[in-house]
């Protein structure tokens, strides 16, 4: 039997890097270059894209200019914009600027979740409630996260009971996907393993996606191990830009690159073009004003440099 039999033909990737990557960055990048960079992006093959957050511009200043970012790029047929919402007004902002799926989020430790939302977990909870029955109402899909899932910056290991429960209730509120956070990188396989196989008996695997930040390296693997779970949906930003302003220390999400050069290669479709990816990525390092920390992203570029150098056909250096 193989090691893969389990594995879908065919996976999702959701892309957050213009969310999760540009709420992280120190230079505020121009609302012009997000919307060249989403646009890009929606030419790249990606079916959805989150493209900001509908939150206080006190607290995420990066993604202060939301309605003007989401009103102003091109809407690609076949391509599902997403945006974070923590709250009615959040909602009624993304609702105003034609958003047609939203976000939900929440930590599964408390001391997170109220440095990120400033409320407790049932509180933020009760919000959630002002926010699925109206977006649903409106033809609006609503999808979920839970973060600290595998580890809290404040408060270290987390329970996976809590995890299910959360899962569980943001399924009864409507939500029609989960996405399962790693959000300081702490995670390894063994205990992704454990955390989705008690997920999938309040939620059906289908439902659940996969959201690593690559702290300590451990993505890739853990993303394999969704994989063999039957995992179809993963999270990654463009070049590995990302981290939670809330979360010190963590750092970017797993590449987009990677993710799709690793899928690529193991024969799992994805529809989206890895060249079209680099090109994206080339540019959205000159705008945030730092290499991208892309392990597939830096091999390509060192490997064109070179070959230019060189003289030598593609592909030889
Ligand atoms: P608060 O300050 O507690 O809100 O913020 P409040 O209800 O007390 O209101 C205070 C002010 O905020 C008022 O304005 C409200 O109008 C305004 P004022 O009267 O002072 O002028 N306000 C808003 N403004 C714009 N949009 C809104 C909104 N709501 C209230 N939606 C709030 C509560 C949740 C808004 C705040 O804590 C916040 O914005 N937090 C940001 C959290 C965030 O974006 N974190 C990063 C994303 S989560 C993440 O990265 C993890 C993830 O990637 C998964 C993973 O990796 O694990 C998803
Ligand atoms: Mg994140």
């Amino acid at each position: 039997m193989s090691l893969f039999s389990s594995v879908p033909e065919q996976v999702t990737v959701y892309e957050v890097g213009p969310r999760d990557g540009l709420q992280n960055e120190a230079r505020l990048v121009p609302t012009a270059d997000k919307i060249a960079m989403i646009n890009a992006l929606s030419r790249t093959g990606l079916r959805y894209i989150e493209i900001t957050s509908f939150v206080n511009p006190k607290w995420i200043p990066q993604l202060a200019d939301a309605s003007d970012v989401a009103r102003g790029i091109d809407r690609v047929p076949g391509v599902t914009y997403s945006c974070l919402v923590p709250n009615r007004k959040g909602l009624e902002g993304a609702l105003a600027a034609g958003m047609r799926e939203v976000a939900i989020f929440l930590s599964a430790s408390e001391t997170h979740n109220r440095k990120n939302v400033n409320k407790s977990i049932d509180q933020t909870l009760q919000a959630f409630a002002e926010v699925v029955g109206p977006a649903r109402e409106a033809g609006v899909r609503v999808r979920a996260y839970v973060s600290t899932v595998y580890g809290c910056p404040y408060e270290g290991p987390v329970e996976v009971d809590r995890v299910v429960e959360l899962a569980e209730k943001l399924r009864a509120l409507g939500c029609y996907q989960i996405s399962l956070g790693d959000t300081i990188g702490v995670a390894t396989p063994r205990q992704v393993e454990q955390v989705l196989m008690r997920v999938f008996s309040v939620c059906p695997r289908q439902e659940v996606a996969v959201h690593f930040h690559d702290t300590r390296g451990t993505a890739l693997a853990n993303i394999l191990c969704a994989l063999q779970l039957g995992i179809s949906t993963i999270d990654s930003a463009l070049g590995g830009l990302g981290g939670c302003p809330y979360a010190p220390g963590a750092s970017g999400n797993v590449a987009t690159e990677d993710v799709v050069y690793m899928l690529h290669g193991m024969g799992i479709h994805t529809g989206v073009s890895l060249e079209a990816l680099v090109d994206c990525s080339r540019q959205v390092s000159a705008w945030v004003g730092h290499e991208l920390p892309s392990k597939y992203l830096r091999a390509h570029l060192g490997e064109a440099a070179r070959t230019a150098r060189l003289g030598l056909r593609p592909g030889t250096a």
